[in-house]
């Protein structure tokens, strides 16, 4: 993609940057100029198979608390904070409640976490926050209820975040994919009682590749193109949304 927007001189937080849509986001951000920090859970860039050289890279299991903590202490000045990082268990463990809770915690309780820790330095310049929502923010969830009842609390957390930091200076919104092609979703695809649902379902008839996510991310985090947005979740879906 041919970046329309300049961040230059930005600093931008991908959480879960290392692989799908996090990293296509943090390729966005650096094309348009920006320096971008990652995170996922693995000991360093060399641990995964793409090129993450361009970014800064830190660990952090958004189950550890503490790792939560010390990745937003560690952020002096901040002008675009993506809360990308996420998961989901499958099968029959999908339904155990530790499991269940495991989820809220790893996409919901640290993405609060974050904003709240990160908001006040994301004022001085005007900032914003994209949350990623899913389309199990708006329909039921039957083989994650943990996964859908996370997504589902972005959307409504971006609106109550949006409006409590509304005159801050400090805009929330968040992206709401489709079925997108990545890591997260490889299990299902070559599942056809699964994947041609869901492709029936989806009016353009296909995957969605994570690099269509980056125009809508773009737009959001700049305050020319969107500083009157705050609160919305955009859906980015191929017209899921639509039946
Ligand atoms: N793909 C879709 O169809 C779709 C649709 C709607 C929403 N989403 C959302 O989009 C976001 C990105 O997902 P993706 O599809 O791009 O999947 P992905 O390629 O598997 O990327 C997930 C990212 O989250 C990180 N992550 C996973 N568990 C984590 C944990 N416990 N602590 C910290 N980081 C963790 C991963 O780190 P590692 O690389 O180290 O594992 C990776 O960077 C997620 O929030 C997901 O729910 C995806």
């Amino acid at each position: 993609m041919t970046a329309s927007f300049d961040f230059s001189g930005r600093s931008v937080l991908v959480t879960g940057g290392s692989s799908g849509i996090g990293l296509a986001i943090a390729r966005g951000f650096r094309d348009a100029g920006a320096r971008v920090a990652i995170t996922g859970t693995k000991g360093g860039i060399a641990d995964y198979p793409d090129d993450l050289s361009a970014f800064t890279y830190q660990q952090v299991n958004m189950l550890d608390v503490s790792a939560v903590e010390a990745l937003a202490e560690g952020v002096e000045q901040l002008d675009v904070l993506v809360n990308n990082a996420g998961t989901t268990f499958r099968g029959a463990a999908a339904y155990d409640p530790e499991n269940f809770e495991a989820t809220i915690d790893i996409n919901l309780n640290s993405v609060y976490r974050l904003c709240h820790r990160l908001q006040p330095k994301l004022q001085p310049s005007g900032g914003s926050i994209i949350n990623i929502a899913s389309m199990t923010s708006y329909f039921g969830s039957p083989r994650g209820p943990g996964y859908g009842a996370s997504k589902s609390a972005i959307l409504q957390m971006t609106m109550s975040l949006g409006a409590l930091w509304a005159q801050s200076g400090v805009r929330v919104n968040a992206i709401a994919p489709g079925w997108i092609s990545t890591n997260l979703t490889a299990p299902i695809q070559d599942m056809p009682e699964i994947a041609d649902p869901i492709l029936q379902r989806t009016p353009m008839g296909r995957w969605g590749k994570p690099d269509e996510m980056i125009g809508t991310a773009l737009f959001l985090a700049s305050s020319d193109a969107a500083g009157f947005i705050t609160g919305v979740t955009i859906p980015v879906d191929g017209g899921y949304c639509c039946l």
